[in-house]
């Protein structure tokens, strides 16, 4: 929900640092030294398309989501119609979006054959349902996170979902267009860390008074049912997999967290997991609530040829990548959660227009968002070593 502390290390700052170092700066022999050296000049957006992707946006709760990715200062978007289920938020979607229709509802809202894709920014357990109510009805969609809460049947019916109609479902994970964890994954694929021998990624959010939500879906939620900012971390820069996961919980004795105080029968305040990764290695990732004062969302690589801190690569690569995230439209801005959310607008409308896959599509926003459905339930177990199932795309014949 809110920003992190790296959000202090802004774009321009960041920009003017790697900047200031010298394109031969050391990064062989192990010395550290920023990345990207090479690419870092401003690219300018070159458009892929004429086209507008007429789309309908719905959902403008607490955060406002609905209008935070700036789909309505894309030029390849056009808002076709906007909803949320409360007249006022539906009036203030419309204002923010500059959009004059409205429907009463998201499941009203599909029936409009003109509009081709919607981002769902409902409450967190509409998510998965949402989605596939507007795969079903032939358009596509990016959703907010995570991708499922809490339900593995609600998991395995989006991805047969998304099999079925061969539409495009981008989850809209922020951490993943954060400029850490997007250059962590260009520096990965580039072979910059080898296997990854050690991960991990935070999501601490403490809040002093309850934050409100659609049926209090928040109220005493379980930590781990939203992972998808730490998870990413590992997930968003490799690809690769959790196979398994033994997690503890902590309570800070939260009203919510009570017997019979909240919906899900969750103890915990605080999750910290431990995984195995299909590359051998381990990922710590957490969710904690309880925590005086922390909010932060952020995490750190470690493999076997360097390492990455924030944006600060340490290793045997000698001619990093290009680490830039892509450039952006005109008039549209990066916004929040570290400037992730205009990337992401973009790189979903990018995506339909070259019949692509978005870059977190279903299968990598269930590896982000399952293996902590799985931690939850291993924190209840005390830590027992649980399987995490696996949703990989069909094997090409
Ligand atoms: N960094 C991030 O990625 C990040 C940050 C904040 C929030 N989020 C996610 O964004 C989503 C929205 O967050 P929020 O705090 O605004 O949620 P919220 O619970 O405050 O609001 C959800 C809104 O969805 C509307 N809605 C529900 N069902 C609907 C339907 N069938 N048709 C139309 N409208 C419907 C509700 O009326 C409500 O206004 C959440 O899922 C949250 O997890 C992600």
């Amino acid at each position: 929900m809110s920003d992190m502390r790296i959000d202090s290390i802004g774009r321009r700052d960041f920009l003017g640092r790697v900047g200031r170092l010298s394109l031969g700066a050391a990064v062989a022999g192990g010395l550290s030294a920023s990345p990207g050296q090479a690419g870092q000049e401003q690219k300018n957006w070159e458009p892929v398309s004429e086209r507008k992707v007429r789309m309908g946006i719905v959902g403008y709760g607490v955060c406002q989501f609905g209008a935070a990715f700036g789909f309505q200062d894309h030029p390849n978007v056009e808002i076709v119609a906007v909803s949320d289920l409360i007249a006022d938020r539906r009036e203030g979607l419309m204002k923010a979006c500059r959009c004059d229709k409205s429907y009463e509802s998201l499941e009203v809202l599909v029936k409009d054959k003109s509009i081709e894709a919607v981002f769902v920014a409902t409450d967190a357990p509409s998510h998965a349902r949402h989605c596939i109510e507007v795969m079903k009805h032939g358009k596509h969609v990016m959703t907010a996170v995570p991708a499922t809460f809490g339900s593995l049947e609600d998991a395995q019916k989006l991805v047969e979902t998304v099999r079925q109609t061969g539409l495009k479902y981008q989850m809209a994970e922020t951490s993943c267009f954060r400029e850490d964890c997007y250059a962590m994954r260009r520096v990965y694929h580039a072979g910059g860390f080898g296997r990854i021998i050690y991960s991990e990624g935070e999501y601490f959010h403490y809040s002093a008074t309850p934050i409100p939500s659609f049926n209090g879906w928040r109220v005493g939620s379980p930590p781990l049912w939203y992972p998808t900012h730490s998870t990413a971390y590992y997930i968003g820069v490799t690809g690769k997999r959790y196979t398994s996961v033994s997690c503890r919980g902590f309570d800070v004795g939260l009203d919510s967290n009570k017997p019979g105080a909240n919906k899900y029968n969750n103890p915990f305040s605080d999750e910290v997991a431990l995984f195995e990764t299909t590359e051998g290695g381990s990922s710590r990732m957490l969710m904690c609530k309880g925590i005086y004062g922390m909010v932060i969302e952020t995490g750190r690589v470690y493999g076997e040829k360097g390492w990455m801190e924030q944006t600060k690569y340490s290793g045997t690569m000698k001619n990093l990548p290009d680490i830039a995230r892509p450039p952006l439209p005109p008039g549209m801005f990066a916004g929040g959660h570290g400037g992730s959310h205009g990337p992401l607008a973009n790189e979903f409308i990018t995506a339909i227009l070259e019949d692509r896959e978005p870059m977190v599509n279903v299968y990598e926003a269930l590896a982000m968002t399952v293996p902590g459905i799985i931690a939850h339930k291993s924190a209840i177990k005390d830590g027992e070593t649980l399987e995490i199932p696996q949703y990989d795309p069909p094997k090409l014949a």
